[in-house]
């Protein structure tokens, strides 16, 4: 977000002014104020506030109407009274001060430079680093008494690579980079486009795949014989793999936000065009490789969105007596794991309609 979402969007064909910040298909300028407001809450380690705001993004992007006053919202679930309060301004006065202020904040700004989507969320070293007056990435790389970790160093390293957004060209030209080099390791493998891409987003921080194969245990050496494939073809830039702890009698697991123990790996890979390593220009990768019979479960999750995801498991347990996650559907009542082999087997099980992934973008 820059600070032309600060401006309002106005909706010409409708005759309405300013104060008409609304699309078909959502709030423009409410979503983006909301992002600011949950950032800046993330900054400060807020997980709750920031939540409130996400949620109520979600919650407008999903209307098929304009919000043109604030008594519409009132049935609307998920916005609290700060949200509200947001609405109003923005409704009354075309803006939201609260909004204008925070992106003018030095504490909001050092933050969104050196912490936010570069070192991946580090807000304890963020306020470390803000209170020592560092304000840059140059006042932390230039200053040696501070000691980074390997993922925050790899950030700052490649800030320039992953800061830029890939685009879905630029994510499908890399599908078949991954396609190849998973085939060329593993003839028989499969290789998912998951993640923002397959929700039909048209940029994203990264590209998300799932990779598995037919023989249920055969994807244990698969990436790391796909990581060396990507070394030799020369376009691996930064590679961390974790190998797989997934045990299925760890499970069900309660954690809440718990993500999953599947073998993966962030890379970051040279393959688009751009300004750097003569004109090749780097991206995030993940690539995840559960065992085959995971796979579905692995897809749902990995598909996203956060917030729909989140959603749907809340929805699973309390609705259900289900529990959800990356790796399987358990049953509360039946005491049992169910089988799917596809997303759709996942809906069935959840007596939910199936959705397609461009309708899971909450
Ligand atoms: N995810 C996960 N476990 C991880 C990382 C991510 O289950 N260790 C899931 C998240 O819940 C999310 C999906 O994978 O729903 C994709 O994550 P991410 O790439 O961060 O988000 P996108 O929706 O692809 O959006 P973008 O990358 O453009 O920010
Ligand atoms: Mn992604
Ligand atoms: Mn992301
Ligand atoms: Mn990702």
């Amino acid at each position: 977000c820059s600070m032309s979402c600060c401006k309002v969007t106005e909706k010409s064909d409708e005759g309405v002014g300013g104060s008409d910040f609304c699309s078909l298909s959502g709030v423009l300028y409410g979503s983006d104020a909301f992002e600011v407001l949950a950032e800046s809450y993330e900054f400060n380690n807020m997980e709750g506030p920031c939540l409130a705001f996400r949620r109520a993004t979600s919650v407008l992007k999903s209307l098929p109407w304009a919000v043109r006053c604030l008594g519409a919202t009132q049935d609307l679930p998920c916005l609290g009274q700060p949200t509200k309060k947001v609405i109003e301004e923005v409704l009354q006065c075309g803006r939201s001060f609260e909004v204008e202020e925070l992106l003018s904040d030095e504490r909001y700004q050092t933050f969104k430079v050196t912490v936010h989507k570069c070192v991946w969320g580090w807000t304890k070293d963020g306020e470390k680093w803000f209170c020592r007056g560092l304000r840059s990435f140059s006042d932390i790389l230039t200053d040696h008494s501070i000691h980074l970790n390997r993922m925050q160093q790899t950030g700052f390293l490649h800030h320039g690579d992953i800061s830029r957004a890939v685009s879905a060209a630029e994510a499908r030209s890399l599908r078949s980079i991954i396609d190849g080099a998973v085939h060329c390791v593993t003839p028989a493998a499969t290789v998912a486009l998951t993640g923002g891409f397959h929700r039909g987003k048209e940029f994203g921080h990264d590209v998300d795949f799932i990779v598995t194969t037919p023989e249920l245990g055969e994807e244990e050496s698969l990436l790391p014989n796909v990581i060396d494939e990507l070394k030799e073809q020369g376009i691996l830039l930064y590679c961390n793999y974790q190998a797989s702890t997934f045990d299925m009698r760890k499970l069900p697991n309660h954690h809440f936000e718990a993500m999953d123990d599947f073998a993966k790996c962030f890379l970051i890979c040279g393959w688009r065009a751009g300004r750097w390593r003569g004109g090749l220009e780097g991206g995030a990768v993940d690539l995840v490789s559960p065992p085959v019979d995971r796979y579905a479960f692995a897809l749902l999750g990995w598909t996203g969105s956060r917030q729909f995801e989140r959603d749907l498991r809340s929805f699973a347990r309390v609705e259900r007596g289900m529990i959800l996650d990356n790796h399987a559907l358990y049953d509360k009542k039946k005491k049992e794991f169910l089988a799917a082999s596809t997303e759709k087997d996942i809906f069935a099980h959840l007596g939910l309609e199936y959705m397609e992934p461009w309708q899971r973008n909450a």
